[in-house]
Order: C-alpha cells, then sequence, then structure tokens
C-alpha cells in the first residue's frame, strides 16, 4: 500500500498534505479526542475555548493557553514534521495546511503553512484586535488549569486573548481561501493524524477527492475509505512519512 502512495507521490505535481494534532502526538503535545490523553477527554472545550468563556473567566481560559503554549515551546519537532519539510524539496509543489495551532511545522523548515485554525504563539486583543507579541519563555511553566491574568493590550487596554479560532468562530480567511484553493488543484493529498470531525478543516480532504486528486489518510487506524482514489495508511505518523519519503526518494 505504501509502495502505491510512494509511487504516486513522485508523480504528483502538487501534494498538499493537511495535518492534525496526530502529527504533532510524537512531540509531546496532546491530542483533542484520543480517549485517555485526549484534551477534549480531561477538559471542557466550553469551558475553554470559546469566547463566551474567555469573557466569563479569563484567567482560567489564559493559564490554559498558557500551559499549552509552554508546552509547545519545549517540544521538538517530530520525525513526520521532518519528513514534511524534507518532501517540499522532492516534489514540484506542496502546500502545508494544518489545523495545529503550534509552530512544529515552521520549525521543522516547512514554509508557508496554512493555519485554519490559528496559532497559540499570534495573541491579539479581545477588544480591538490589535496583535500582541509574547515572551518566547512561559515564566511560570503553569500546570493544567492553573490561573493567570491576560496581559492587557498596549493600544487600548482591552484583555489580550490566544491567537486560535474558537468554537463558534470563523476561520482566518485568507488561510481558508488558500488551502481551498489548494484542495481544489492539487494532484495528491496526504490527510496525516486528524479525526476529521472538526469542520470547516475536515472538508479540506474531501474537497481535494471531488475535484480529481488521491487522497491518503494516515493515522494509528486504519481510515475507512469509499473512493477509488482513497487509501489509508495505518501507523504513527513518525514513522510512516520519513517511510515514504524514503520510498520516493529511492532509497
Ligand atoms: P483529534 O484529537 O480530533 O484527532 C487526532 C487524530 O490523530 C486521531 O484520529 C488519532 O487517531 C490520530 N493520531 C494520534 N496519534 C497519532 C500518531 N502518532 N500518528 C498518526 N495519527 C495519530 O485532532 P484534530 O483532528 O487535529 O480545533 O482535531 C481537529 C480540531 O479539533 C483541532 O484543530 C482543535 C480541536 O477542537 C481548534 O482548536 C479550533
Amino acid at each position: 500500500m505504501s509502495g502505491f502512495a510512494a509511487c504516486d507521490l513522485r508523480d504528483a505535481g502538487h501534494v498538499v498534505v493537511f495535518t492534525g494534532a496526530g502529527v504533532s502526538a510524537e512531540s509531546g503535545i496532546p491530542t483533542f479526542r484520543d480517549a485517555l490523553t485526549g484534551l477534549w477527554a480531561r477538559y471542557d472545550p466550553a469551558a475553554l475555548a470559546t469566547a463566551e468563556a474567555f469573557e466569563r473567566d479569563p484567567a482560567l481560559v489564559w493559564g490554559w493557553y498558557e500551559w499549552r503554549r509552554a508546552k509547545v515551546l519545549s517540544a521538538a519537532p517530530n520525525a513526520a514534521h521532518q519528513a514534511i519539510a524534507e518532501l517540499a524539496q522532492r516534489v514540484p509543489k506542496l502546500t502545508v495546511v494544518t489545523q495545529n495551532v503550534d509552530d512544529l511545522h515552521e520549525r521543522a523548515g516547512s514554509q508557508d503553512v496554512l493555519h485554519l485554525h490559528g496559532s497559540l504563539h499570534a495573541s491579539r486583543c479581545f477588544d480591538c484586535a490589535q496583535p500582541h507579541e509574547l515572551p518566547l519563555l512561559v515564566p511560570e511553566h503553569p500546570e493544567a488549569g492553573q490561573r493567570i491574568e491576560p496581559p492587557l493590550c498596549r493600544h487600548c487596554h482591552g484583555m489580550v486573548r490566544p491567537g486560535v479560532v474558537w468554537f463558534g468562530e470563523s476561520l482566518p480567511e485568507l488561510a481558508w481561501e488558500r488551502a481551498l484553493e489548494a484542495a481544489r488543484s492539487c494532484d495528491l493529498l496526504l490527510s496525516v493524524g486528524t479525526s476529521g470531525l472538526v469542520q470547516p478543516a475536515a472538508e479540506i480532504p474531501r474537497i481535494a477527492l471531488r475535484h480529481g486528486a488521491q487522497v491518503v489518510h494516515i493515522n494509528l487506524q486504519p481510515e475507512p475509505v469509499n473512493g477509488i482514489r482513497e487509501y489509508t495508511l495505518a501507523g504513527r505518523a513518525a514513522q510512516v512519512l520519513p517511510t515514504l519519503l524514503a520510498q520516493v526518494s529511492g532509497q
């Protein structure tokens, strides 16, 4: 099966790599929906990942995101992020579209990554939306659940919020438009480490499939596939992607 995908990868003019939390799991960043370790199995998204939650209890929400930002800052890209960055050197065009709010693709060397759900590193004012730069060190290395007061905006003294997309919010327009365009025009899409449950991001592989691309799902479990151009590779992203890369490179 992976021999098949490798041969198609070699011939693809434009590859899209669409990633979810599973691609960063092996860097020690928790996923959302894995049964015991997933964030949404342990914490209530309505209390932490909505604008209403932030208005109700900003210190709880800000503390939770600072805990996650501290985890990301102390994590390193894994072999999956590295293989994706390397693959960009082996095909004519490669677009990374991610649902992840970490920067591990960029730190592995991927360029121009489209972040559909924003970034933990791009905070902005809740009121006036001016960007707010955060220190690259989280001072106290917070515990999960630790309350931290959000900083105040330098422009309007409003509260600074995390730069992520919360439930009920729209995706960043430009990233979404560019992701749609890439999905419609690619020859092959690798969907890596995502449960495919969160809309509208989950449409990206389906759009690629409808527009004639081959779609390969890489996940711990085999994904159910319907189309003749849809395939599944079961395994850890940090193992499957380097294997594919080696096959593309003829090693
Ligand atoms: P999920 O937690 O829903 O799914 C992670 C997927 O990765 C699961 O299907 C796992 O089986 C798979 N997985 C785990 N470890 C893996 C590994 N080492 N190799 C390959 N696959 C692995 O995460 P997402 O699909 O990214 O939204 O979740 C989508 C969105 O839901 C997130 O972006 C977040 C969340 O609410 C926002 O924050 C807006």
